[in-house]
């Protein structure tokens, strides 16, 4: 096999990156956009040792388990990767692709039943959408890179967020006057549109401006005007000012045009409801009704706990929800606004027993344990990159037993058994469809001191 070679392999599995994988002259090959049980015409753009890539040509033979797309843009938009697949199938895949993430280091009957999320379609309340512009026309672009891409597939339609949204980026499109920044106009101002939406169909939006203040010339009261009169849902807006030129999405300074600061979102799930605060630029679950069922999971599992340490808590989602009078919450988290709103946010659910330290997690873990303050139970949920080595060794001095949500299934494994080897012992590990018609997964261990 040499790269361009055109080669016929059948798909056995998809794996965590989203490829179909099959083998030709015994060798791994991956190909994107396919299905377990196709057979596939590829062409190999990329030889190594131990495994290959190749990029789909053509199906030949389809696998039954493709399904009929609910985006007519799947194809396009880098967004939705897997949704040709049929959903009860994919979590089926997901599964496994869980259990492969720990490399045989965890016992199969570890892996609890994969859960799915509660809504298909509907069900992502965050758009964050790149900007762009036509280089002849000037037309606005606005919707997620085409995949592996910078190039926008411009979105009119997408089933998987709240139809509000459409209207509203469309608007944009129609009434936004000031350019966008792009490779094609640096001169442009709107370089994002993210746009929250709560429970009650209320919209946060923000619109980030290629510029560190709005320029004297630019009037945007018009704009304001009509998106006031035509979207009453939007309960606050925001500019973002980041002038930078690299890939970050938010700039450090906001503005708040008119509205509210924050957007309020209540989570609801069997006899529990909370409600939380939630700012322009705070971390929140992108599927909340996936999130209350995985936040009650968790909870289940601190019945007793009288101690709980809530880490890398963002505005406080998750310590919140598990609160009650009798325990005591101490939340860690180093993003000053988050710690805020996690102030806020225990206030206005009546919730007294708690502490809210800002800092590197490590850094207040380390305290605690010069402290000798101890808990009963320790929720943490760090970002993709998993948990810093020396704040996991940490924990295993300060509790006997870990809850470790995760959105990263290989910083889980590698952070459970770093876990495993400072004495503590995995008891399961459960998956959640929070991402639905993508190869993401979020994944919850539990994790206690071997006895
Ligand atoms: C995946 S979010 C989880 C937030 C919250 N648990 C929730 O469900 O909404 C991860 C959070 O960890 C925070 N974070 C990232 N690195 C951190 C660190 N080294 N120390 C403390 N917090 C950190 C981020 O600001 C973010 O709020």
């Amino acid at each position: 096999m040499k790269n361009g070679d055109i080669i016929e392999l059948k798909i056995e599995k998809i794996v965590y990156s989203g490829a179909g994988l099959g083998f030709c002259d015994g060798l791994a090959v991956f190909v994107k956009k396919t299905a377990p049980e196709d057979v596939v015409q590829a062409r190999v753009m990329k030889l190594k040792k131990s495994y290959a890539e190749a990029r789909l040509i053509e199906v030949i033979t389809p696998s039954k388990h493709r399904a009929k797309p609910i985006c007519p843009l799947q194809n396009a938009c880098g967004s939705c990767n897997l949704q040709f697949i049929d959903y009860d199938f994919l979590i089926e895949q997901k599964e496994q692709m869980l259990i492969e993430a720990f490399r045989d280091n965890l016992a199969k009957e570890k892996f609890l039943p994969f859960e799915k999320s509660p809504k298909t379609e509907n069900f992502r309340k965050k758009a964050q959408y790149p900007i762009g512009e036509t280089k002849n026309s000037k037309r606005i672009l606005a919707g997620y890179y085409k995949e592996q891409t910078h190039e926008i597939t411009n979105i009119k339609f997408c089933p998987i967020q709240p139809p509000a949204f459409d209207k509203l980026i469309n608007f944009i499109r129609e009434n936004w006057e000031f350019g966008a920044w792009c490779k094609y106009n640096k001169n442009g101002l709107l370089r994002q549109v993210v746009a929250r939406a709560n429970s009650k169909n209320e919209i946060m939006l923000t619109l980030v401006l290629k510029c560190e203040t709005l320029p004297k010339k630019i009037d945007l009261s018009k704009f304001q005007e009509k998106l006031q009169k035509e979207f009453p849902e939007i309960v606050s807006f925001y500019l973002n000012f980041n002038p930078t030129e690299g890939n970050r999405i938010l700039g450090e300074k906001f503005e708040l045009i008119y509205g509210e600061k924050t957007l309020t979102e209540t989570l609801e799930y069997k006899n529990n409801k909370k409600e939380y605060k939630i700012g322009a630029e705070s971390f929140f679950q992108t599927n909340p009704a996936c999130a209350a069922r995985i936040f009650s999971y968790i909870k289940e599992h601190t019945e007793g706990d009288k101690t709980i340490l809530d880490a890398y808590g963002g505005v406080g989602a998750i310590g919140i929800w598990v609160s009650d009078e009798s325990k005591k919450i101490a939340l860690v988290e180093e993003n000053k606004d988050a710690v805020q709103m996690a102030k806020e946010n225990f206030k206005i659910n009546n919730i007294k027993n708690y502490e809210v330290y800002e800092g590197d997690a490590k850094v207040q873990l380390n305290n605690f344990y010069i402290k000798k303050k101890t808990f009963d139970c320790a929720i943490i949920d760090p970002p993709r990159k998993g948990s810093d080595k020396g704040a996991l060794e940490i924990l295993t001095k300060i509790t006997d037993k870990i809850i470790y949500m995760s959105c990263n299934p290989e910083t889980l494994a590698r952070d459970v058994k770093i876990l495993e080897e400072k004495g503590f012992e995995c008891e399961s590990v459960k998956g959640f469809d929070m991402f639905p018609w993508t190869h993401h997964i979020e994944a919850v261990a539990i994790i206690r001191k071997k006895k």
